[in-house]
């Protein structure tokens, strides 16, 4: 809990503006009023003023420091809509098609941020990953640089407070050796961005060092291996096990002299299925705080969040993105 109060701490005074597409979700509302009483960042709404503050009235929320957009009223509709139609033309967008997508809540909430408007935009407690995502990578893109767009999950122990990096267990469902390197230098920045803490990756598998042979192994020895010549300053060890990655006595037994097993603090996964599910046991049955998952690789910040979330979660997203901005 300290890590998010100094995640809201940090947020404060920045200025930041964000913009949230899910105007008709109650828990979206309550965590705009936070946002602006907690004085975290300043808000816009996407949709119709009258409409939403009607609402908002009848549930006891104050909006009234909130500025609003509606799509079709807005003065630059028509540039948005040329602007998505240039990005997208080579895949087939027509004209008349991207002034219907720029009617779409969540990709016009993504041309604000592309155009800076707003510096960063939460979506997804009422809109799937794969619409979130989509919209993020059609209007902003990646970063320069930055081939694959990824997540960082932070796991937070239940006793001591410690915060591991999960990743990636929300975007890429089956990335190659040369995805998982990216994943991992990735998620070593945000690790240190986020949680402040120098990062220790190690990369998983079923097998430590050799203890068992198989192409999904060796695809994780190369990611290894990739990260390792692309940014010597990394510290990175694989392939390891996941209790070889974290626990002391088992990292010295499986493999000695790693400076790695044993105190690792970001995770990288090797597939979706294992992150997602991962992440969840972690979350479930090990009754870890789940924060995230914070979208990383994007040229401007923008990201997904569970449609389970609570107005908490929305408000701790709504934060890092801000320090991220
Ligand atoms: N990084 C960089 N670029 C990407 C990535 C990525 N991870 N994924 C897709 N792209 C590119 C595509 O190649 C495409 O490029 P192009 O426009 O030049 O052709 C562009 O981005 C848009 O891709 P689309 O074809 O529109 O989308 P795609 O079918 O590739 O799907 C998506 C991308 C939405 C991220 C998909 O991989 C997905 O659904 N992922 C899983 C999301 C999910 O359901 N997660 C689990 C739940 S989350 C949770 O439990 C917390």
């Amino acid at each position: 809990m300290k890590l998010l109060d100094g995640i809201r701490e940090n947020a404060r005074g920045k200025g930041k503006i964000i913009v949230l597409p899910e105007s008709h979700d109650e828990r979206v509302l309550k965590a705009a009023e936070i946002l602006i009483k907690e004085g975290i960042c300043q808000v816009i709404l996407v949709g119709e003023e009258d409409t939403v503050k009607k609402r908002a009235n009848e549930l006891g929320i104050d909006l009234n420091k909130v500025n609003f957009v509606f799509p079709e009223n807005y003065e630059r509709f028509e540039e948005f809509a040329e602007t998505y139609y240039e990005k997208r033309k080579e895949k087939g967008v027509t004209n008349n098609e991207a002034k219907k997508i720029m009617k779409n809540y969540t990709f016009f909430a993504a041309m604000l941020v592309e155009k800076g408007v707003a510096d960063v935009c939460v979506s997804g407690a009422d809109t799937t990953t794969g619409e979130v995502l989509r919209a993020a990578l059609h209007i902003i893109g990646t970063a320069e640089g930055v081939k694959t767009v990824s997540s960082d999950i932070l796991i937070i122990t239940p006793n001591e407070g410690k915060v591991y990096s999960f990743a990636d267990c929300a975007v890429l469902p089956d990335p190659d050796a040369e995805q998982l390197a990216d994943i991992a230098i990735s998620t070593a920045e945000t690790h240190k961005r986020v949680v402040g803490e120098d990062p220790i990756v190690a990369m998983l598998s079923f097998s430590t060092k050799g203890s068992a042979k198989h192409k999904l192994v060796d695809k994780v020895i190369e990611a290894t291996k990739i990260v390792k010549e692309k940014r010597p300053d990394i510290l990175i060890d694989g392939e390891l096990q996941f209790d070889a990655a974290i626990v002391e006595k088992v990292g010295r037994k499986k493999a000695p002299g790693s400076e790695v097993a044993g105190r690792a603090n970001v995770l990288i996964f090797p597939d979706l299925n294992s992150g997602n599910i991962g992440y969840k046991i972690a979350q479930r049955i090990g009754k870890c705080e789940a924060v995230g998952p914070i979208i990383q690789g994007l040229a401007k910040p923008m990201n997904d969040l569970s449609r389970g979330c609570s107005v908490d979660d929305i408000v701790n997203v709504a934060a890092i993105l801000c320090n991220m901005a």
